[in-house]
């Protein structure tokens, strides 16, 4: 029989193979994969006892019960979307090292008294509707209209998606009320390089960086070109290059603001005409959240003012605005006690990736647990955890368990 650790390892190959591209990794919010992940993952939870449901969104739920059923149960989890031509770590690790101390428990023949909820979220990325955390927000609260009505690049909207490719048979509302929960803990890469340069496995963490994104639009004129002369343009994508070249400049000159754009389209987009319009995406991010939003607000005046220069039109239209989440300080503290008991460290880091604790923090008390990752590297094929450290992180999350207070 194997152990936790190798029944982890081999489910992280497992769901790493479940794509909808045959090149690379990809599952985005209610694709194929994505849908066939969450049925490979509700039958792991049913494997190890759990009661499991589904939502329509593809949201997947097991719940181990535990001595006491009507204690407030602890949640763990994370989510199993990807981003385009990702690493086999991120989100997936949260839920399959959840799976794996419970099996650590299982084997110790010891039984929590309160039940555990482990949550596999099906959208955290946001990459096809640019919108994060649908998953943990839908468990919160319903989600509002103005999400539901966000596109994605078919011009599908999220209420479209979950109506015609959702999973409807025997689904049931994952929903959540404040003060339910003891608390919600996820396990996952640090997508960073501080593990690897303190030379530790894992950390506790702090707080949740807040992000902004949006999607901006700038609009021309198509003509030929081969006939119009450069003055006379009204080119959309070069526009779209000088703005994007100027949110470079701007985050370089002020660490540690980080400006993305991750995907851009051009209409018409054909060689021989002038682009008539491009629209790409802006990823905002800083630590402090008044200076998040002030750089907002530099970045929207320089692009009115190139837009100005260029006779070109600027649609921006804010997408996403979270602010930055601090972890709860006593269920940290426990976690740490943990991280201690395993690798003798204390180690705190404040993350600059999003995670579902962002939206969960509304429901209840959050922390989370950070491995290590190899030079940091994250949304990226060669993202990686060793087994030792991913051990490392199972052992925590287990003795975390058997020390939670009834
Ligand atoms: C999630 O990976 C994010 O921080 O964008
Ligand atoms: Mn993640
Ligand atoms: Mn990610």
């Amino acid at each position: 029989m194997s152990s936790p650790l190798e029944t982890a390892l081999a489910r992280l190959d497992e769901l790493g193979g479940i794509s909808d591209s045959p090149s690379y990794l990809v599952r985005t919010f209610l694709s194929p994969a994505n849908l066939l992940a969450a049925e490979k993952i509700l039958q792991w939870m049913a494997d190890l006892g759990m009661e499991t449901s589904h939502a329509a969104d593809g949201t997947v739920r097991g719940i181990l019960v535990g001595s006491n059923p009507t204690a407030p149960p602890l949640l763990l989890g994370s989510h199993f979307d990807t981003v385009i031509d990702a690493g086999k770590f991120d989100g997936a690790l949260g839920i399959i090292a959840a799976l794996a101390a419970l099996e650590s428990l299982h084997e110790e023949k010891i039984t929590l008294p309160f039940p555990v909820h482990v949550l596999a979220f099906s959208d955290e990325e946001g990459t096809r509707f640019q919108t994060t955390y649908l998953g943990s927000r839908s468990i919160t609260a319903p989600l509002d209209l103005e999400t539901l009505n966000a596109p994605d690049a078919a011009g599908i909207t999220i209420a479209q998606a979950i109506a015609c490719e959702g999973w409807h048979s025997v689904a049931t509302a994952i929903r959540y009320d404040p003060g339910e929960c003891r608390g919600y803990v996820e396990l996952h890469i640090e997508q960073g390089r501080v593990l690897e340069e303190a030379d530790q496995p894992a950390c506790v963490v702090s707080s949740i960086a807040g992000q902004s994104r949006l999607t901006v639009t700038l609009t021309g004129r198509a003509d030929h070109a081969g006939t119009t002369p450069m003055p006379l343009r009204r080119d959309a994508l070069t526009g779209a290059a000088q703005c994007i070249l100027a949110a470079e400049i701007l985050a370089e000159s002020h660490p540690p603001l980080v400006i993305t754009v991750g995907k851009i389209q051009i209409h018409p987009g054909a060689s021989n005409s002038i682009p008539q319009s491009a629209t790409f995406t802006i990823d905002l991010r800083h630590p402090v959240d008044s200076d998040r939003r002030e750089f907002l607000g530099h970045l929207h005046e320089t692009f009115i003012h190139i837009a100005t220069q260029r006779s070109l039109e600027l649609q921006w239209i804010p997408i996403q605005d979270n602010n930055a989440t601090p972890c709860d300080p006593a269920l940290t503290a426990r976690l740490q006690t943990s991280l201690a008991a395993v690798t003798g460290s204390r180690l705190t880091l404040a993350s600059g990736a999003g995670h579902d604790g962002v939206v969960i923090s509304k429901v209840c008390p959050i922390a989370m647990l950070f491995i290590r990752c190899r030079d940091g590297l994250s949304h990226h094929p060669d993202e990686f955890a060793s087994p030792e450290d991913i051990g490392t992180g199972i052992e925590i999350l287990t003795h975390f368990l058997k020390s939670c207070p009834s």
